[in-house]
């Protein structure tokens, strides 16, 4: 009778505005994807903790596994790689949806969760996985779909934006903007992994995976943090006209393909020294396109829970009409080049 079961994996930032978007439209689902879209569970680690006024209590478990085995479309929300990883192959392996906004097991196990999809006849969604709200997947992998890219270059880190935007700007220390992002709610649960720029290799690797169609994995990605910057390499660079930003970087050439991920200088005339605070940008450059500019809120519980919605609209779409999506992209073997000789 068109309706899409929803079992929902992980309930903290993201998860709680997931849930909250969507029973406010209601209806709307109806419309948007041709199904009434119904949550059927919420897995915590937790059932007892506290949670956002709108969740609904009977809903929230501590048994994943039932919410994975009665649901249509798993949304995993939970980061990291274990347990997340187990429960995304249980679900994909029985045919299940998968929606994820998890970039470090989409680019550190993209094959393995590409086989299980193979192997369920499943499908798998990570609008959410990069740059929050942008949506940038879809425009690298469908709307730029008849042209031959070659450069994505990205502020795909809304923490250490966040971070050397306050240090730019306020003259805040490091560890006080760390704390500021923190309580935004922009920082992973373990602030590492964005300020040591693990989180934007991760994005950089998925952005280069699919701008190339080749596979880039996290270790394919040489990454260089922020936390060694000081407030007189930011002065430095102000004085010379420039913005000091972290960017993660893909370039094709005629050899093959290089990833990487380290604070750059950015020059105050580039578009990419405007991005202010947690926003995120993404740069992509195409043979016949020429530069598009993808910008927008790319950290943050709704911004982020916006492309998660968009992915279990699309997903749901699939389910009631029983097609096959994502487009399964053709995959080439592409050289990895050392980004220090391109
Ligand atoms: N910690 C990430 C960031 C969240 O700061 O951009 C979005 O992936």
């Amino acid at each position: 009778d068109g309706v899409v079961t929803i079992g929902l994996l992980g309930c903290g930032t993201v998860g709680s505005q997931v849930v909250r978007m969507l029973s406010e439209h209601g209806d709307d689902w109806v419309a948007r994807s041709g199904a009434r879209l119904q949550l059927t569970g919420i897995a915590v680690r937790d059932a007892s903790a506290e949670r956002a006024p709108w969740v609904p209590r009977e809903l929230l478990t501590e048994d994943a596994e039932a919410v994975i085995d009665h649901a249509d479309i798993v949304v995993e929300l939970i980061g990291g790689i274990e347990p997340a990883r187990s429960y995304m192959l249980r679900a994909l392996h029985a045919g299940g949806t998968v929606v994820t906004g998890n970039k470090a097991l989409v680019a550190a196990h993209g094959p393995e969760l590409h086989d299980a999809v193979q192997a369920g006849n499943g499908n798998l969604y990570y609008e959410a996985a990069v740059a929050g709200a942008i949506p940038v997947v879809y425009g690298l992998r469908e709307s730029l779909a008849g042209d031959k890219i070659t450069s994505v270059a990205g502020i795909v880190n809304g923490t250490t934006n966040y971070i050397l935007d306050e240090m730019t700007t306020k003259g805040l220390g490091f560890e006080e903007a760390l704390a500021a992002a923190q309580a935004l709610g922009y920082a992973e649960a373990d602030p590492t992994a964005d300020v040591d720029g693990h989180d934007a290799a991760a994005k950089g690797a998925i952005l280069a995976s699919l701008a190339f169609h080749t596979r880039v994995g996290l270790d394919d990605v040489p990454t260089t943090g922020i936390r060694h910057i000081t407030a007189a390499d930011i002065a430095a660079a102000r004085a010379d006209g420039n913005v000091l930003k972290l960017l993660a970087v893909a370039q094709r050439t005629a050899d093959g393909v290089s990833v990487q991920v380290r604070p750059t200088l950015v020059p105050q005339a580039h578009p990419l020294a405007a991005v202010r605070g947690a926003f995120n940008a993404v740069v992509v450059e195409a043979e016949a396109a020429g530069r598009l500019m993808f910008y927008g809120q790319g950290a943050g519980g709704a911004p982020t829970a916006s492309a998660v919605l968009s992915d279990i609209v699309a997903a749901a779409g699939h389910v009631v009409r029983g097609s096959k999506a994502p487009r399964e992209s053709a995959y080439a073997a592409l050289p990895l080049l050392d980004p220090e000789h391109v």
